[in-house]
């Protein structure tokens, strides 16, 4: 089946379904997974990873160059670490996004590469600024997104950005069913972001013991918190803090992040668990839709299964809604 918006046509997807990017997680399996499900996948890029792990992922989430994937950057770590951008445009993703930090000085190398651009924006100014630095499609990232986002939840934040922007806007955040899709489409989204959702796929490189906390957790069992960039003495900006399943870790240390920074035995602690993927103490990074992934399914499914639902669920909406009413135009 197809949904036809003009992001599908134009990244040439089935389904308005595009897989986020998550450093460490998603990789060119779980990217390939997503697009040959009809959606477009893409491979996460770390602060700290090797520039060399793009293109080889590359290499995975293309099939060796037949299908189109996408590769996601972090500003911020872009200041730093320049050969990641260079690396992505020369292995000439159809999109690549860069978040959490401004996009506006990889915009020109990567269009010149042919590459489309999105970032991820977390109020009105943010998609205003993407905007004007010249990105193709903004994702509006709610606060119930898991990993690093800002504090708006996905609903306000998503009405505040269709109005201020005229790019194709996505929506992220607690997409993890075909009831939330539909409702992002209806709402006007060009499409839909989805990472928790795709964190028990076999694909992902989730470890055993994080997916079965995954299958586990219920939606009130994340918190959004600084503490393990604070214990890892990694450099995210202000304002981003990550969420992830509540643990041990989360309990002992949110609120005492200056103590935390001070505690050596505290951060080697955290160094041991995740060696040993203890993860009562290591972290899982999830959203709040985390309480609707219930099963370890192929990425491919998971893409189909939102895509198909939210088709069948808008057509019986809007047939249960007007009954024989004449359609609104
Ligand atoms: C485990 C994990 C890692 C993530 N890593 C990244 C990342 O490397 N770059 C990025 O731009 N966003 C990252 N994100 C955020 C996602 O791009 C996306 O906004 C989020 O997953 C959408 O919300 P959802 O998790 O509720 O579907 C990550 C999210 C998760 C869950």
């Amino acid at each position: 089946m197809k949904l036809r918006m003009a992001l599908t046509e134009r990244l040439g997807m089935a389904l308005p379904i595009i897989g986020a990017p998550m450093a460490g997680v998603a990789h060119g399996a779980l990217a390939r997974s997503v697009t040959e499900g009809g959606g477009l996948g893409m491979i996460g890029v770390g602060s700290a990873d090797r520039a060399e792990l793009i293109s080889r992922e590359a290499a995975v989430a293309s099939d060796g160059g037949r299908l189109p994937y996408g590769i996601g950057l972090m500003a911020w770590a872009l200041e730093d670490r320049p050969e990641l951008l260079d690396e992505t445009a020369a292995a000439r993703p159809t999109l690549v996004s860069v978040s959490f930090g401004s996009p506006g000085p990889y915009v020109e190398v990567l269009h010149a590469a042919g590459i489309l651009v999105a970032s991820q924006v977390h109020d009105r100014a943010g998609a205003i600024a993407a905007t004007d630095a010249g990105v193709d499609i903004v994702i509006a990232q709610g606060t119930d997104a898991g990993g690093h986002t800002g504090t708006v939840g996905t609903l306000p934040l998503l009405q505040v950005v269709l109005d201020a922007v005229d790019v194709p806007v996505v929506a992220a955040g607690g997409i993890a069913t075909a009831r939330g899709l539909a409702a992002v489409l209806a709402a006007g989204a060009a499409g839909a972001w989805v990472g928790t959702c795709l964190l028990a796929c076999p694909e992902a490189r989730t470890k055993p013991e994080a997916r079965a906390k995954v299958l586990a957790a219920g939606e009130t069992d994340t918190i959004l918190t600084r503490v393990f960039d604070v214990a890892q003495g990694i450099g995210w900006p202000e304002g981003f803090a990550g969420r992830a399943l509540r643990n041990r870790f989360t309990d002992a240390w949110h609120g005492r992040e200056t103590e935390l920074a001070a505690d050596a035995g505290a951060r080697r602690h955290l160094a041991q668990a995740r060696e040993a993927d203890d993860f009562d103490t290591a972290y899982i990074y999830a959203g709040q839709g985390v309480g609707l992934v219930r099963r370890s399914l192929p990425a491919a499914q998971v893409v189909r299964d939102l895509g198909e639902g939210a088709a069948s669920l808008l057509a019986e909406r809007l047939d249960a809604l007007l009954g024989d009413e004449p359609r609104p135009r």
